[in-house]
């Protein structure tokens, strides 16, 4: 996986980098919510960035506008960061790359306005250059409802603990985010309606595996290699893909499946200009973080 990894090591310094230098206002009265977005994009080791390199991958492999992509990159970590913030609050967390999460290091009112405002940051790309804002506000609504679906299960009874309702809650809170990614990338590209659907596609199929691996290494490793709480949906008696499957195994194998269907989607392009694509869904099922 030689391109992926010098990708990801591409973004996530150029991201590193950016964050560091970031400054959102220099209204000092603003100054509690300013750090803590500050505080939470560079959080820990800033963490993989994955969302921004599927944009400047995009980019690459289709000779896109690398100022435009670069736009989409942040504001897409911008999101990414504004969901890490609300989901911990919801699950009570307190550590996150091995570093005390927003409402810990402040308090949950100023974790509530930093993400609100991270979010709206994220927006605004979007706005800027989509042609088709609709399919943005509907990758929007699905995490919305993603997240909203995620919060409910904790008090789902046995009957809702289906594979569909599963997939519900992961296509949303995770694939959409990824989805919106992708999107980035196809517009910075100019890409057509069509490889643009199919890349979605690809990214529906990315997110879904994506979260059933997080879901096996939260019973697999430990906190301190994950840097945050491990085993814990598991204990909430929520539905994860190894409570559902039975194993991790079973697990692993239901993950290795969306990633090779995350890969089929891609079969109609050339080769090169999704090799890191090809990768990423790859090693996203065999990740061990
Ligand atoms: C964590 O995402 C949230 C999930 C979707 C499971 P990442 O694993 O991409 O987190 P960071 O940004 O690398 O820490
Ligand atoms: C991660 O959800 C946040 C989103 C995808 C919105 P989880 O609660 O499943 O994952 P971690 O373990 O906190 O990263
Ligand atoms: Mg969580
Ligand atoms: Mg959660």
């Amino acid at each position: 996986m030689e391109k992926l990894k010098a990708a990801l090591e591409r973004t996530k310094s150029k991201i590193d980098t950016t964050f560091k230098n970031i400054k959102f206002s220099d209204n000092n009265i603003l100054e509690s919510t300013n750090e803590a977005m500050y505080y939470m994009l560079n959080l820990g080791d800033g963490g993989k960035r994955i969302r921004p390199a599927i944009v400047l991958t995009i980019a690459e492999g289709f000779n896109g506008n690398q100022d435009q992509a670069l736009e989409f990159a942040k504001a897409v970590e911008f999101i990414h960061t504004y969901t890490l913030i609300i989901d911990d609050i919801q699950d009570d967390d307190d550590i996150r790359r091995n570093a005390p999460t927003c409402h810990i290091k402040y308090d949950v009112n100023t974790a509530i306005l930093a993400a609100s405002r991270l979010f709206e940051e994220g927006l605004y790309p979007f706005h800027k250059y989509c042609e088709n804002i609709e399919l943005f506000r509907k990758l929007n609504n699905q995490l919305h409802k993603g997240q909203c679906a995620d919060l409910n299960a904790e008090s789902w009874e046995e009957d809702m603990l289906l594979l569909q309702h599963l997939q519900f809650i992961h296509s949303g809170k995770t694939s959409a985010l990824i989805q919106m990614a992708i999107l980035g990338g196809c517009i910075s590209s100019k890409l057509s309606e069509q490889q643009t659907s199919k890349l979605l596609e690809y990214g529906y199929y990315l997110g879904l595996a994506f979260q059933a691996k997080d879901d096996i290494l939260s019973k697999t490793e430990t906190a301190q290699a994950l840097g945050k709480s491990a085993g814990k949906q598991a204990d909430k008696n929520k539905l994860t893909y190894p409570s559902l499957f039975g194993s991790v195994e079973n697990a692993q194998i239901e993950a290795d499946k969306l990633s090779e269907k995350a890969m089929s989607c891609l079969d109609k392009f050339e080769k090169e200009n999704v090799a890191v694509l090809l990768e990423l869904a790859k090693f996203t099922v065999q990740r061990k973080r």
